[in-house]
């Protein structure tokens, strides 16, 4: 999509819960933000694996999912950007985080971003773990993407890094933990 067209469609972005219909739309989104975001941050190989075809057969099955936690932006029926979330993944088991909620993606066009869009989602996000009885939400976001800076500007403090293996690449992950309260 063309910047202008997506700066255009930004002053018309509508949050709302995901449907069925949104797989495809929220898959394209999800492939191209990664090979917008991670080229230096993970393998090549790694980015590659998650074709277009995976991601939408993934999210037509998340989303058959009655109540599932995952909200899209869209302007003029085109999916812009997207956030998921649930119930925090607590690894290695009996680590911190327990019982508490997770975002566990969110991307938006590249065209699409800075223009309020991602907290909007975000937001969305927080409120529906916060409704569901979350007193906190937390995410994980690779050393060295810029969404860090987001993530802080947001209020969030980091918690826990980890480090782990792709492709023979180490990469380092850093959890930041959100106050729902
Ligand atoms: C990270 C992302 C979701 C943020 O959404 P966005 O729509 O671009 O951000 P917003 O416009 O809502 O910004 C909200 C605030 O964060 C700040 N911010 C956002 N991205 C920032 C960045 N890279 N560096 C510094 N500040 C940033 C904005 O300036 C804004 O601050 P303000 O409240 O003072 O105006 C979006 O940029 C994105 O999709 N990035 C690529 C995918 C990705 O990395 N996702 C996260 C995976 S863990």
């Amino acid at each position: 999509m063309a910047a202008d067209v997506a700066t255009e469609l930004a002053t018309q972005v509508q949050v709302r819960r995901a449907t069925e219909a949104d797989a495809a739309g929220i898959a394209q989104v999800h492939v191209q933000s990664w090979r917008a975001t991670y080229p230096g941050i993970l393998p090549a190989a790694e980015i590659e694996r998650h074709t277009l075809a995976r991601r939408a057969g993934l999210w037509a099955r998340a989303l058959q999912t009655p109540l599932t936690g995952v909200f899209v932006a869209v302007a003029v029926n085109e999916v812009l950007g997207f956030a998921s979330t649930g119930a925090f993944r607590v690894e290695p088991a009996g680590s911190d985080g327990q019982g508490e909620g997770e975002l566990n993606a969110l991307y938006l066009l590249p065209a699409a971003q800075m223009q309020g869009t991602g907290r909007r989602l975000f937001d969305a996000g927080a409120h529906a773990l916060r409704d569901a009885g979350f007193a906190a939400m937390r995410c994980w976001v690779l050393q060295g993407n810029p969404a860090v800076a987001f993530y802080e500007r947001l209020g969030g403090v980091r918690v826990a890094s980890k480090t782990f293996t792709v492709d023979g690449v180490a990469v380092e992950e850093h959890c930041y933990r959100f106050d729902l309260s």
